[in-house]
């Protein structure tokens, strides 16, 4: 068996044009477009490649976005006053925090101070909560292309055996959720988890995202699986994601690549949320 490979750029060009007639559609109805923050303390060459993809599909879309740049030494007194204002922006529709943020701030002090309407990434507590709930509003964005993704594909979730490995508040707690309220069976696994082979090779479902090269090999996976591949690793012949892609093809169903997979249906989704956050400032002002 050789395995589908999925076109994470395909994809994120259909959500890309989805938002943009949306966006020209809230322009009519609203006189003004998205206004998107970004808030960055420091920089690192990864934030700013992300970044700047980021705003690239912000432009396609017609949405607008700013950032708010605070120096590396930033106190976090002074980043949080940051976040505050544009809680009280009116003219700002949504925030995000950059990653990463210098040791000494803390990112989870930031996101529970954003206003949750304005939580483009879904990571505050109460955006997380509704996720975990089943009551899914504001959801976190990377979770959110591995589940589109794979309604692109038409999954049925219903059973179905997943495994995750991450157990990060960005990427494995919320995407487990989003199996859960799918009804599938879901193991979460990490780097304490004793023999991955062991739970890996049950997946129906394989979701990897722990930024270590080869992680995932031929040995880890069954026939017809499902691979989904989030991890983001730099290294000499490239960037590349956790999964040996070359021997795994031959026996998955479907695999995503990387590069040209989840990464791109992540910025997509970004711009979907963005929309959502838009909605939640003005939407309700103006109903
Ligand atoms: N494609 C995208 O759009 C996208 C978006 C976000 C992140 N990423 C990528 O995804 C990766 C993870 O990001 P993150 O922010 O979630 O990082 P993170 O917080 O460091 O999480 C990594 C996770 O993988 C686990 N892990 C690490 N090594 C492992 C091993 N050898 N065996 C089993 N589990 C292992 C860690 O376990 P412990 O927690 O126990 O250490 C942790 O749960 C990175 O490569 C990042 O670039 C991609």
């Amino acid at each position: 068996m050789v395995a589908k490979v999925i076109d994470g750029r395909w994809i994120a060009k259909e959500i890309r044009e989805d938002v943009a007639k949306q966006v020209s559609k809230v322009k009519k109805e609203y006189g003004f477009v998205p206004n998107i923050a970004t808030v960055r303390v420091g920089s690192t060459p990864e934030s700013d490649i992300y970044l700047n993809l980021r705003d690239k599909a912000c432009e396609e879309t017609g949405i607008f976005s700013c950032h708010v740049d605070l120096p590396e030494n930033a106190s976090e007194e002074e980043v949080v006053d940051a976040v505050k204002n544009l809680n009280e922006d009116d003219d700002v529709h949504g925030v995000l925090i950059q990653l990463p943020l210098p040791s000494h701030i803390s990112h989870d002090t930031l996101i529970s101070i954003l206003h949750p309407k304005k939580d483009v990434e879904g990571l505050h507590p109460v955006n997380l909560g509704k996720t975990l709930l089943g009551e899914e509003d504001i959801v976190p964005i990377t979770p959110l292309s591995v589940i589109t993704i794979l309604d692109y594909e038409k999954t049925k979730y219903e059973g179905k055996d997943v495994v995750i490995v991450n157990h990060s508040n960005i990427v494995g707690k919320p995407l487990s959720a989003l199996f859960l309220n799918r009804n599938c069976s879901v193991c979460v696994c990490h780097v304490y988890t004793k023999d991955l082979k062991k739970y890996t090779r049950n997946a129906d479902i394989l979701v990897t995202a722990a930024g270590v090269p080869r992680l995932i090999t031929k040995n880890h996976v069954k026939k017809g699986v499902f691979v989904l591949d989030v991890g983001i690793v730099k290294t000499k012949e490239g960037v590349c994601g956790d999964v040996d892609f070359s021997s795994v093809k031959e026996i998955a169903g479907k695999i995503t690549p990387v590069p040209g997979g989840v990464g791109p249906v992540t910025v997509a989704c970004s711009l979907k949320n963005m929309l959502k956050t838009f909605m939640k400032c003005v939407g309700e002002k103006h109903r």
